[in-house]
């Protein structure tokens, strides 16, 4: 592997692209109207694998509309990508508005390993945000229900997600419920 700091940023796809192409989106449950999908998410956008070079098309600023992202630099940013890559198991999903070579939404698909459950996969859902602009254009449902589908073309048996009461009611649309089950945390640093 190539020390970060001789690496730059290109279009190499965090995961292989053809798993979205591949999704059977006749399993999708949500409506959508007007239709769109992974393949066609609407004019001049692509909904894609997160690449390297999104770290300069503001993916980061998207990812600040969600949560306190710090200060990353390209380095630790193509570190933190290949190890990922390398691992096989971050589907890191973006919606790039293709005009303004922006990324306009991400979400990503977690994989856990057990040894239970047959030595089981989970999915979890992770950093669901659509930019301010672009809100209600239907690309939070689309890249839920995009990953949704490809957690179970991966065979995991379950998928979780954790996300604030006033977020209940989006995901119930994709078939999530609220579990019994409590939501523990303990945080050491932001
Ligand atoms: C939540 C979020 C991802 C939704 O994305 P979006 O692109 O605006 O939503 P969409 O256009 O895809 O979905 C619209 C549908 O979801 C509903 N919806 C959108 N946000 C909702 C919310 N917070 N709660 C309930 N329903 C919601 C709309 O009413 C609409 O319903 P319809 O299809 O039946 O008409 C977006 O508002 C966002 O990025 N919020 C800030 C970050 C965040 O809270 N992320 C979730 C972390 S768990």
């Amino acid at each position: 592997m190539m020390p970060a700091a001789t690496v730059r940023p290109d279009d190499t796809p965090i995961f292989d692209p053809s798993l979205l192409r591949g999704l059977d989106w006749s399993q999708n449950t949500v409506p959508f109207s007007p239709a769109i999908s992974p393949l066609e998410p609407g004019e001049g956008l692509v909904l894609r694998p997160l690449c390297m070079a999104d770290i300069n098309r503001g993916f980061f600023k998207v990812l600040g509309q969600l949560t306190e992202t710090g200060v990353v630099s390209p380095e630790q940013f193509i570190k933190n990508f290949d190890h990922m890559k390398r691992s096989g198991d971050y589907y890191v999903t973006v919606v790039e508005d293709t005009n303004l070579a922006q990324i306009v939404a991400t979400a990503t698909l977690v994989i856990e390993h057990k040894f239970t459950h047959s030595c089981a996969k989970r999915g979890r859902i992770e950093d669901v945000v659509v930019s301010g602009e672009c809100r209600g254009k239907q690309l939070g449902k689309l890249l839920t229900s995009t990953l949704t589908l490809l957690s179970k073309r991966l065979n995991c048996y379950k998928i979780t997600l954790e996300c604030l009461p006033k977020n209940v009611a989006f995901y119930k649309k994709f078939g999530y419920s609220v579990s019994e089950e409590n939501y523990m945390c303990q945080k050491f640093f932001n």
